[in-house]
């Protein structure tokens, strides 16, 4: 069954056709990869999914509901979270607080009087205290909860974006290029981590420049170009597939 199901989306900035035409879908419980050139849309077609900006047509269903126009926070209560290309993380907070940030859209009580500790609010502040810590353990980062998370090296502040990402209890994870700016050792972690995501029976549509993490973790990928999809088919595939070498080493004899 398809998790997720994106039908003709087209987006434009002016005269730039930054998503053209653009249909596929996510398999439930997959990792699925957007790879492409600088520019080719991927960013834009997450900001899509995620209702961070308008499309100009198309549709995308959610478990089969249309969720296209619904507003970022609405799409988050469905069940969809996200990374962000440059890691967003709060500073001034410890990476526990900051999972314990992703918690809220779910919780009755605010954060912020969980924080104060109002009589009310106190025992579900626990409840998301225990929640945030079980996630960071999943994320086996138990031990760097009460450091300042803008504070960590990228590959740990990756990992409590991931723990954040999840404190929504999403059904699908976008990733925008979680492993730019991460030396080979973190990357590999971060491919390990996502896995284990995807165990957890999480589905990941994600967007990565590096290819052998691409090539080692993902189910499917979908190839953008200029904004239009020109390919899409299993990793092996992907890598004999012509069109593909062409955009990626501009040889016009590969
Ligand atoms: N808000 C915007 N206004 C105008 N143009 C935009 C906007 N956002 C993106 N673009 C343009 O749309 C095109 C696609 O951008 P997008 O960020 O989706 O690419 P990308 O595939 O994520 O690239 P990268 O790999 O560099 O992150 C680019 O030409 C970009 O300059
Ligand atoms: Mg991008």
């Amino acid at each position: 069954m398809s998790l997720l199901e994106i039908k003709n989306i087209n987006k434009r900035f002016g005269g730039l056709h930054a998503v053209n035409d653009v249909s596929f879908s996510v398999a439930e419980k997959t990792i699925k990869a957007v790879i492409g050139p600088n520019g080719a849309g991927k960013t834009t077609l997450f900001n899509l999914i995620s209702g961070n900006i308008p499309a100009n047509s198309g549709e995308v269903y959610f478990n089969n509901k249309p969720i296209q126009g619904l507003r970022p926070h609405q799409i988050a209560q469905y069940g969809i979270s996200r990374t962000f290309q440059n890691i967003k993380l709060f500073p001034g907070m410890s990476a526990l607080e900051n999972v314990m940030v992703g918690c809220h859209p779910k919780s009755k009580a605010g954060f912020l009087e969980g924080m104060f500790r109002l009589p009310s609010t106190w025992k579900e502040e626990k409840n998301i205290r225990k929640k945030a810590i079980e996630l960071l353990d999943l994320l086996d980062i138990t031990d760097l909860a009460h450091i300042e998370a803008t504070s960590l090296a990228f590959g740990q502040q990756r990992a409590v974006e991931f723990a954040r990402a999840l404190a929504s209890e999403p059904t699908l994870l976008l990733l925008d290029e979680p492993a730019a700016g991460l030396n080979i050792y973190e990357t590999a972690e971060v491919a390990r981590l996502i896995t284990k995501i995807q165990q957890r029976g999480i589905t990941v549509l994600l967007v990565e420049h590096d290819m052998s993490l691409v090539m080692d973790i993902s189910d499917e990928i979908v190839v953008l170009s200029f904004g239009r999809k020109i390919a899409e088919d299993h990793p092996a595939a992907i890598q004999q597939n012509k069109e593909v070498i062409q955009i990626y080493l501009g040889d016009d004899d590969a």
